[in-house]
């Protein structure tokens, strides 16, 4: 299954725009009604202001509507930033799955890349 969700992340980062970094990135979101949503980086000239992969794909679910704890599993194609594993804790997520630096594939929870995330 993993398997099946990391190939659409593959698929989605050839929409990636990333002129800067030149480093594409895709994500792809299986919610627990089946409904699947990718996301890629879309980066900016003002650098701070591009945004991640995962967070792109988390957004396109907010935008139709799921909540946290809607989306059962993610598969990105780079190893989560700091900043976006904070967002797969808030998005409970029961599995993300990456591919690291090396190309291996894994799959971890939320808090194996997050311990004692921050909860408001
Ligand atoms: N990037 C992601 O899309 N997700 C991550 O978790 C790691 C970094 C993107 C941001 C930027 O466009 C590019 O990778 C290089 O940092």
């Amino acid at each position: 299954m993993s398997v099946e969700l990391l190939a659409a992340a593959d698929d989605a980062a050839q929409s990636a725009y990333a002129p800067y970094s030149n480093f594409l990135v895709g994500a792809a979101a299986r919610a627990r009604d089946g409904r699947l949503f990718t996301g890629v980086n879309v980066e900016n000239a003002a650098y701070p202001l591009g945004i991640c992969a995962e967070r792109c794909c988390v957004g396109a679910a907010a935008t139709a509507g799921l909540k946290p704890g809607g989306l059962e599993e993610i598969a990105i194609t780079a190893s989560p930033c700091g900043g976006c594993r904070q967002w797969l804790a808030e998005w409970r997520f029961d599995r993300v799955t990456y591919r690291r630096g090396n190309g291996e594939v894994v799959t971890v929870t939320p808090a194996d890349l997050l311990p004692d995330s921050f909860v408001l």
